[in-house]
């Protein structure tokens, strides 16, 4: 993923350190087809003890500027569970709209959760 990430210009990969230890991954990830090249997909994790210390917000600032910097990216895009408020709050304040809905989509210990895809136009 590194090494794919290094190689394309639509495609990036950051990362949150403390204390030398790597707390934060943010990706964006976007395919060479011309259809579809102006798309990134944004991924985002932050271990738990750092959560809610501001990193999150601060790396989907960073991806952010940097799809508007690459000179291809037009549009972010994500998905997430519906029912993690947490991320989808984040993901509102930086501007995201929700696109739509896939009904029970995921199962977790035999229970369904609905998928929200969510979009930005930079
Ligand atoms: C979702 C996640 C990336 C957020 O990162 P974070 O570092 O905890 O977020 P921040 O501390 O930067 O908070 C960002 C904003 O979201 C808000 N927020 C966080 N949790 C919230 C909640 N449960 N309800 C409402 N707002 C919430 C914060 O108030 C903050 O807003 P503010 O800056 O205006 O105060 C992180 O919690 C995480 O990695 N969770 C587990 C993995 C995951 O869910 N990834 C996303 C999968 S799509």
């Amino acid at each position: 993923m590194i090494a794919e990430a290094n190689s394309s210009e639509n495609s990036t990969m950051i990362l949150a350190v403390a204390d030398d230890e790597i707390v934060g991954i943010g990706t964006i990830s976007s395919n060479q087809k011309i259809k579809g090249r102006h798309v990134g997909t944004l991924g985002i994790v932050v271990a738990e003890k750092y959560c809610n210390t501001g990193i999150g917000r601060s790396m989907m600032d960073e991806l952010i500027m940097w799809c508007r910097l690459n000179g291809i990216t037009s549009k972010i895009s994500l998905v997430t569970s519906q029912e993690n408020k947490g991320a989808i709050a984040l993901y509102e304040k930086c501007g995201f709209e929700a696109e739509g809905i896939l009904k029970n989509e995921i199962c977790i210990d035999g229970r369904f959760s609905n998928l929200v895809y969510m979009g930005l136009m930079i």
